[in-house]
């Protein structure tokens, strides 16, 4: 059975883990200590038991997937993974600090993937352990659910790592497309902007949130309105996606809207801290605005 580190416990950690282990891989799943681990693979037992319940997966094939994820507290057991996906907080210093300290756990062979939505791959290559054993790998949230993966390759790539990694994706049922390291990859360059602008109609009073939200997935046929989407990335990693969009292009059409700065600036940030575009204290959201 191969083995894969996952650096990361939160949403999309946990997601990786998740879908890694019911393709049949180990994992070794890791966050700041082993708690948040812990607690990253609840969640994970969780989303499998209600699969189970739903019909989706069968008891025995969920705890096999349970069984084969080890939370660890330290990365001393990452020398037997021969893929490591970092999926930590959306900070460069963070993940430049965490590529230095498992790069002197990982194998030879191994390669070592980041599931940044916006930081440069080649800039981050310069703190991995080799450049030319390190990629993009851009999974899309909740993971067990979206169909693609971005595969984005940094200036010194290796080909073999990039066919390694897209077998992988390939084993965990992906749809993968190929970007280049440019701001935003795929996804988020076409996303964010469509998230921006309902924030400026919203803050030029063209219509409020139900009804931005109501038109926008109905009439485009997406399964969220573009401010629940918003609330449900984080306003937070919205702003920092735009603003990379905006310093990586300097093109001012990727001008972040103001109210979303100002909504930032509030710890307004969506579902995680209960108020965005809309209030989740109660059973269901309630619109703000
Ligand atoms: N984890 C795992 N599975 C989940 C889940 C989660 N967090 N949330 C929902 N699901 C599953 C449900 O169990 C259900 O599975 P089933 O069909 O097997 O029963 C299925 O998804 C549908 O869920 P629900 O019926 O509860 O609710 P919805 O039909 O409203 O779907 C949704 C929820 C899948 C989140 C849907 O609203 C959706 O697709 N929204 C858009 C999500 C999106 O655009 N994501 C991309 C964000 S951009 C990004 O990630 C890039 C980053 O860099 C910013």
């Amino acid at each position: 059975m191969e083995t894969i580190g996952v650096i990361g416990a939160g949403q999309m950690g946990a997601g990786i883990a998740q879908v890694a282990a019911q393709a049949g891989y180990r994992v070794l799943l890791s966050d700041r200590d082993i708690a948040l681990a812990e607690k990253g693979k609840a969640g994970i037992a969780k989303r499998l038991g209600l699969a189970v319940e739903k019909g989706k997966a069968t008891a025995s094939d969920a705890e096999a997937a349970l069984g084969r994820i080890e939370t660890v507290g330290d990365y001393a057991a990452f020398g037997e993974a021969i893929l490591v996906i970092e999926a930590a907080t959306e900070r460069e210093e963070i993940k430049r600090a965490i590529f230095a300290e498992v790069g002197k756990a990982m194998g030879g062979d191994a390669i070592l993937a980041t599931n940044t939505s916006s930081i440069p791959i080649t800039r981050l290559a310069q703190a991995a352990p080799d450049a030319g054993r390190f990629m993009g790998v851009h999974f899309f949230n909740p993971v067990p659910v979206m169909k693609p993966i971005e595969l984005i390759r940094g200036l010194a790539t290796s080909n073999e790592t990039v066919s390694r990694v897209e077998t992988f994706a390939k084993k965990l049922g992906k749809e993968v497309v190929h970007a280049n390291d440019a701001p935003g990859f795929i996804v988020n360059r076409v996303l964010m902007p469509l998230i921006n602008e309902a924030i400026f109609a919203l803050g030029e009073g063209v219509a409020n949130v139900r009804d931005i939200d109501t038109a926008v997935s109905l009439g485009l046929n997406h399964p969220m309105g573009p401010l629940t989407l918003a609330d449900f990335i984080g306003l937070d990693t919205c702003l920092e996606i735009t603003r990379v969009l905006l310093e990586g292009t300097g093109d001012p059409k990727f001008r972040p809207a103001p109210l979303m700065v100002k909504y930032v600036e509030a710890g307004w940030y969506g579902r995680k801290t209960k108020r965005g575009f809309y209030d989740y204290s109660g059973a269901e959201p309630v619109p703000t605005r």
